[in-house]
């Protein structure tokens, strides 16, 4: 969604600026702006993408200074205009400022300001917050900030400059993540740590409230009263070649064939196999309540909800423990009963999530253990759960996720495991099971490899509209995943369902020549899901079938064959979903859409 960039230090502003909005463009975004105070300030904004702000700015030739800020706007208030673009400005004292989140008390804060001869240019609620900020200046930057945020609920990060104080910058944050990174004798601040890695190795993470003051020669932490904080320096544990392409087209494609490197590092140290047991130091401080659980409830969005269902399925299999899983944004709003012994597990590639956050906040707030399953460290959710295990499968730039969902799968899976063992498996089963799980990132290497065919499968039918894709058991939530894939990226219409369902209803569409894709693989439900290939078969489906190597049966029913590695049923969606990944990955190219910024979507949902 929106991204900030901000710059104070000796070099010309610019130029850092324009190249970390570059490297924000992943998270989606509809228009961008930006702004430098020198002498004066100069604001220039533009819809569509930053190479258009890139080219009026460096048309324009003044947009030089060594303080500035810039911004990628995901509409939410008001529509994809100039004028509703940031940065925002007050006239009156020459303040900028970038804004990501909501202020939820805006109109109420305009019609004070308006009364007060405000005069509004865009629509949206950033623009009431930078006009309280100038309506309450009065020599401070600083001041003002803090105390026009002790007026604003909602949640925000904010970078905020004024041309009457040519060195300083003030930042703030409220439910939106925002980082100072630390150069020498420079500072930059961005909302996401991509945008800061190629200048800084060092940064400080605010916290909720806090109001952080930065200048040429160091910053200063206080909270919304001004009390002074003792800022947390951190390591930035990012290098830029985990957010380079490489030799890469996309960064989706990128990060499907890191998928057993991804999953290497997250099983690393965490599998004990001569003693039968799964390590899991994030939670091991809870583990008595985790492993007395009476019930589990998995919450999330997207794809990481289609993890989470995978992961109900291990919980009650392997650990025999109830669970459920469920959308956040549903979960939240039906007064969930939360009951004893309760844990809540919040599953999230950014950890930013708002919805899922929400329901965590429910789920803890009535009394639940919150763990988080989260990619990105020290992000939101990461901070609010009790405890948590980290994906560590670097950072995911593709909008369309592909190496998180593997590892939230894995993750879950060790999670099964560790309440299993700790409970009645044994650790020779255990020890058995991790056996297989290592195995898992050679067989998808496996699967890679064999990505051309995967391509030419793909390529027949590029010009159907609509597909289907279907499984059972644990495969019935990487059906689901294949279809979101396919849709988000290539625009494609695609429906993901249990086999089983297929004959209450959707069998109506198949017409002749539509792509079903079977999750066929050797499993507890083979053969039903052979009487569902044949059903579809017979009303004249093409049926691409994703099956255990080996199976020369299935050929005699399905149009296409892709292979998988055979694996234990309860480890399989990690293979499976992999062709599936790679088939939206060559619809998308084959179909020339932008496969790392597909339209209307943002790479973190930061609105509920
Ligand atoms: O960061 P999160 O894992 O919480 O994001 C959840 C969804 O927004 C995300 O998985 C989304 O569905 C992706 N675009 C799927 O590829």
């Amino acid at each position: 969604m929106c991204g900030i960039v901000a710059y104070i230090g000796n070099r010309e502003a610019t130029p850092i600026l324009l190249e970390g909005l570059k490297r924000l463009e992943y998270r989606g975004y509809d228009s961008a702006g930006l702004a430098v105070v020198n002498g004066g300030l100069k604001v220039c904004r533009a819809v569509g993408r930053v190479s258009v702000l890139e080219e009026r700015v460096e048309g324009d030739g003044g947009f030089t200074g060594t303080l500035g800020l810039a911004h990628t706007r995901w509409a939410t208030h008001g529509s994809v205009t100039e004028a509703n673009a940031h940065p925002h400005h007050d006239e009156r004292n020459g303040i900028a400022l970038v804004h990501n989140g909501i202020i939820e008390n805006y109109a109420a804060l305009k019609t004070y300001l308006q009364e007060r001869g405000h005069v509004f240019k865009s629509e949206t609620d950033t623009e009431v917050l930078t006009r309280l900020i100038g309506e309450l200046y009065d020599g401070d930057l600083e001041s003002a900030v803090q105390a026009a945020l002790r007026e604003v609920t909602g949640a925000y990060a904010i970078a905020v400059i004024c041309e009457r104080e040519p060195d300083s910058l003030v930042v703030a944050r409220k439910g939106s993540p925002l980082i100072v990174g630390i150069g020498s004798d420079e500072y930059i601040i961005a909302s996401d740590p991509s945008a800061i890695v190629a200048h800084a190795a060092q940064a400080l993470t605010l916290e909720d409230y806090n109001v952080v003051k930065v200048t040429r020669e160091g910053f200063r932490s206080s909270t919304l009263d001004n009390i002074p904080l003792t800022p947390k320096v951190q390591q930035l544990e990012l290098d830029l070649e985990q957010i380079e392409l490489g030799s890469y087209s996309h960064y989706m494609q990128k990060e499907i064939f890191e998928q057993p490197n991804a999953l290497r590092n997250t099983l690393r140290g965490r599998l004990d196999r001569a003693e039968g047991r799964v390590v899991l130091g994030g939670v091991s401080a809870f583990a008595k309540e985790i492993v007395k659980a009476r019930r589990f409830i998995l919450t999330a969005q997207g794809t990481a909800l289609h993890s989470a269902m995978i992961g109900e399925y291990l919980l009650e299999d392997l650990a025999k423990v109830p669970t459920e899983c469920e959308y956040a944004s549903e979960f939240r709003y039906r007064n969930p009963i939360i009951e004893d012994g309760t844990v809540v597990v919040a599953v999230s590639q950014s950890g930013e999530t708002a919805d899922t956050l929400s329901a965590l906040h429910e789920a803890h707030e009535r009394g639940a253990l919150a763990l988080g399953v989260v990619n990105v460290v020290g992000s939101t959710i990461a901070r609010e759960t009790d405890a948590g295990i980290y994906l560590r499968v670097g950072p995911e730039i593709g909008v369309a996720s592909t190496k998180a969902f593997t590892g939230q799968v894995a993750v879950l899976t060790l999670l099964a495991m560790f309440v299993a063992r700790r409970r009645f498996m044994s650790p020779d089963d255990c020890a058995d099971l991790i056996r297989e799980l290592e195995a898992i990132p050679g067989k998808i290497e496996t699967i890679l490899a064999g990505a051309e065919r995967i391509r030419e499968v793909t390529e027949k039918h590029i010009e159907r509209e609509n597909w289907l894709f279907l499984g059972r058991g644990y495969n019935y939530p990487v059906a689901m995943e294949g279809a979101l894939k396919l849709k988000e990226i290539s625009y494609i219409h695609a429906e993901g369902m249990p086999a089983a369902e297929m004959k209450h209803g959707p069998i109506a569409l198949i017409n002749d020549g539509m792509p079903a894709v079977f999750l066929a693989n050797r499993g507890r439900q083979y053969d039903k899901v052979m009487s569902n290939i044949s059903e579809v078969k017979s009303r004249g489906g093409h049926i691409i079938a994703v099956a255990t190597e080996g199976d020369q049966n299935i050929r005699s029913l399905a149009d296409d064959v892709l292979y998988v590695p055979e694996c234990p049923e309860c480890l399989s969606p990690m293979l499976t979903v992999v062709p599936l990944q790679l088939m939206a990955y060559y619809a998308a190219v084959a179909r020339g859409h932008d496969v790392d910024k597909p339209r209307n979507l943002a790479k973190s949902v930061t609105v509920e």
